[in-house]
């Protein structure tokens, strides 16, 4: 399919001591003690669970690299908490303390994890069978990624049609389903000692749905669970699980999942931060990054042909026009928002912009992204780009899934963030990022990074960063 362009508050719940820890943390790390926090930071003080329904790819690749990482096997490269610095004051201060040690991020020796899937493997199995990393490399972790077993799933056929498998919860009703997913977080928070949780959805991508009245508010998404309306996808379900239990929920998929009403509502009575949809990792990385240099530029653009070929169960699971249909709404607005062909009727109000998704089993996890772009340049002249991404899809994704889990986590922990429902400031990660009802997203990907780094400083108390820098000749 194608689209043209026919023109184109809450009370600080902290104590205030935990403040005074992090300005200790920020004088360590080299910076300067702040101004005034923006409200209340509790401190990351005891084990991080992490609840990951989807034990596939993405999930295990994710997994295997925190605990090669632990053991000193590997590097977390593509991780901005990790190794990302943020610049403090002016360009001449020399102050850019490490991201991890300007705010107060769970440690990677404090995270604990659990999962669901419909098959039984276990995270080693699983991993071996994914085929991302070396088997030699998850011999090493066999031990720990054995001990990570997958809970029962709540699955449904009819969402996600590639796949079926046996280890599936039963229940009458949506509701009862609902119910058990609550007492396995409740189980896991218990048996894991962790003192806070996090939700990071790495489960197929599901049928196309769009929003209706089961989905406006919690008095009739809760009629519908016990209903069991065919409105509610799973993946619903294990979002609702989270937020009556107060846990924050991150969707890396492009499903709806926390994209409607009676998630954000939820979201902000629990206080429990919600974000999606789907993770920006390989073709539209490119291409939110390629995007706004066309515009700042004045480049016209004719048309952008996206194909992808993929081999790995994901593809699979796209390989069905219901699942390819949601993957592809969240693929398409991309260019639209960057390029603003309603303020640049001429330069983009006739762009033509195709997505496709080829399965194709030889590549394994190893995709193949496809761009041809036609641009147009001084005086109408055409010219073409092309961009041939051989890329990891799930080496792309699990360094967004660890940042997403430490900054949820801050999120949940910091009093100005925690009853805002959506959390904007984490675009950076997605390739459909939800944002407040009526306000369109920003795409641009140096944007989503000002925008994330900015929240960061906003939070301590910190200037924000405008690049204006005329202090500099005065
Ligand atoms: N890898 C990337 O670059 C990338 C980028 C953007 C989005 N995504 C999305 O992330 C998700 C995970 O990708 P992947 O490559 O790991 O896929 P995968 O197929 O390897 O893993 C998905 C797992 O989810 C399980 N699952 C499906 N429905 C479930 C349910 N209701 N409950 C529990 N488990 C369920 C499947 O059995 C499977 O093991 C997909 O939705 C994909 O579209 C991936």
């Amino acid at each position: 399919m194608a689209t043209r362009n026919k023109s184109a508050k809450t009370a600080a719940k902290g104590p205030r001591v935990e403040v005074k820890n992090e300005i200790r943390n920020e004088r360590k790390s080299g910076s300067k003690p702040n101004r005034r926090d923006n409200g209340t930071i509790q401190t990351a003080k005891g084990k991080l669970g992490v609840m990951i329904p989807g034990m596939g790819a993405v999930a295990t690749t994710f997994v295997a690299g925190v605990e090669a990482i632990r053991k000193g096997l590997a590097k977390p490269i593509g991780s901005l908490t990790q190794m990302g610095t943020v610049r403090l004051g002016k360009r001449t201060d020399g102050r850019s303390p490490k991201i991890k040690e300007f705010v107060p991020l769970a440690g990677l020796d404090d995270l604990v994890f659990t999962g669901w899937d419909i098959f039984e493997d276990n995270m080693y199995e699983a991993a071996s069978n994914a085929g991302v990393l070396d088997q030699r490399l998850l011999d090493q972790l066999k031990p720990f990624l054995s001990s990570v077993t997958p809970r029962p799933a709540v699955f449904d056929h009819n969402y996600v049609k590639k796949i079926d498998g046996p280890n599936v919860k039963k229940g009458k009703t949506k509701m009862d389903l609902a119910e058990q997913l609550r007492d396995d977080i409740r189980d896991f928070k218990k048996t894991s000692g962790a003192s806070r949780l996090v939700t990071m959805w790495c489960g197929s991508t599901e049928s196309y749905i769009a929003a209706g009245e089961a989905h406006q508010s919690v008095k009739s998404f809760e009629k519908a669970l016990r209903e069991n309306d065919e409105m509610i996808a799973p993946s619903m379900v294990y979002a609702y699980a989270s937020m009556m239990e107060g846990v924050p929920f991150a969707n890396g998929a492009p499903n709806l999942t926390v994209d409607l009403p009676v998630m954000l509502e939820l979201s902000r009575k629990n206080e429990a931060p919600i974000c999606g949809k789907d993770f920006k990792t390989g073709q539209t990385l490119m291409k939110t990054v390629l995007a706004p240099a066309f515009k700042a530029r004045m480049l016209g653009l004719n048309g952008w042909f996206s194909t992808n070929i993929l081999g790995n169960r994901d593809g699979e699971v796209l390989d069905d026009p219901g699942s390819f249909k949601t993957k592809e709404e969240s693929k398409l607005s991309v260019l639209e928002h960057i390029l603003q062909p309603d303020l640049y009727p001429e330069l983009y109000g006739d762009m033509y912009h195709k997505v496709r998704i080829n399965y194709y089993p030889p590549r394994g996890d190893n995709k193949e992204g496809w761009d041809n772009i036609d641009i147009f340049g001084w005086l109408g002249y055409p010219m073409q780009i092309k961009v041939d991404f051989l890329c990891r899809d799930s080496i792309l994704a699990a360094p967004i899934v660890l940042d997403l889990v430490l900054l949820m986590d801050l999120a949940k922990r910091c009093s100005e963030l925690r009853g805002l429902g959506i959390q904007e400031w984490l675009s950076f990660y997605f390739k459909s990022p939800m944002t407040a009802p009526g306000l369109y997203p920003e795409h641009d990907l140096f944007i989503q990074l000002m925008k994330l780094k900015n929240t960061l400083r906003h939070l301590k108390g910190e200037e924000l960063i405008t690049h204006l820098g005329l202090e500099y000749y005065d």
